[in-house]
């Protein structure tokens, strides 16, 4: 597996985040309620992949690109005791403050992996449900990324991602600049690659829905949710 490629710890989406701006995101008290102060303040994403009611007890669920690891936490929450979370992030320091922010919290149901999500360190057909938050929109080969969660995922295994996502495709001039990359905004695919490559990877039930108007400093992207099964 390659390992070659990071991205730099400084180069997120977003400043460090506050309840009151999860909240905005669509968190719910109750699922940021218990969370160590570090989580919170690491979150990266631009939505809630665990908010859509996708995720069920017992389950096995996994997140791509998991971070400093709310959408585990969250997510660990859900699936209780019987299930479990698996976190996978290709860039060392983040797992490694995910499993210290996993032990501030006391969980057990919960795992960090290293490994890039293009080439998953995971089973086939050992998923319930994949979640990711703002991570795929940074992949450089998401035809990939697609290929790997539906074969990581169980037949019926759903997929609930918050990603940004493009309202013209980007000029390879523009794909060049890393800044504009790594900050979630060039690597941006439009709604209609994001449908037609999760099409080409087998999934069925494709949903893209806006959760918020670009921003002033990204005015080619929106935040969007994303679901989809594999049949
Ligand atoms: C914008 S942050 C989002 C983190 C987290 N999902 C959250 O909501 O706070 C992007 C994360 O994805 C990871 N990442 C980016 N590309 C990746 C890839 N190809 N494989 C695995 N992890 C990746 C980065 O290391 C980083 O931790």
């Amino acid at each position: 597996m390659a390992t070659s490629r990071t991205i730099p710890l400084d180069t997120g989406c977003c400043e460090p985040a506050t309840k009151d701006k999860l909240m905005r995101y669509g968190y719910s008290v109750e699922e940021l309620e218990g969370l160590p102060e570090s989580v919170i303040a690491m979150s990266d994403g631009c939505g809630n992949p665990t908010g859509l009611g996708m995720i069920n007890i017992g389950e096995t669920v996994v997140d791509l690109g998991s971070g400093g690891g709310i959408d585990v936490f969250v997510a660990s929450k859900k699936v209780g005791d019987r299930g479990r979370v698996i976190g996978l992030d290709m860039t060392p320091e983040m797992i490694q403050r995910a499993k210290a922010n996993a032990e501030k919290a006391g969980l057990n149901n919960v795992e960090f992996r290293s490994g890039e999500i293009e080439d998953m360190p995971i089973g086939a057909g050992s998923v319930d449900v994949i979640i990711s938050n703002c991570v795929i929109c940074l992949s450089p080969d998401k035809g990939k990324v697609f290929r790997e969660m539906f074969r990581v995922l169980r037949h019926g295994g759903r997929v609930a991602i918050a990603d940004e996502v493009a309202l013209r495709p980007f000029s390879s001039e523009e794909k060049e600049d890393p800044a504009k990359w790594c900050s979630c905004v060039t690597g941006a695919i439009t709604e209609k690659e994001y449908a037609s490559e999760l099409k080409n990877a087998g999934f069925k039930g494709i949903y893209v829905k806006q959760l918020r108007k670009p921003g002033e400093l990204t005015p080619a992207v929106f935040s969007a949710f994303v679901s989809a099964t594999k049949p």
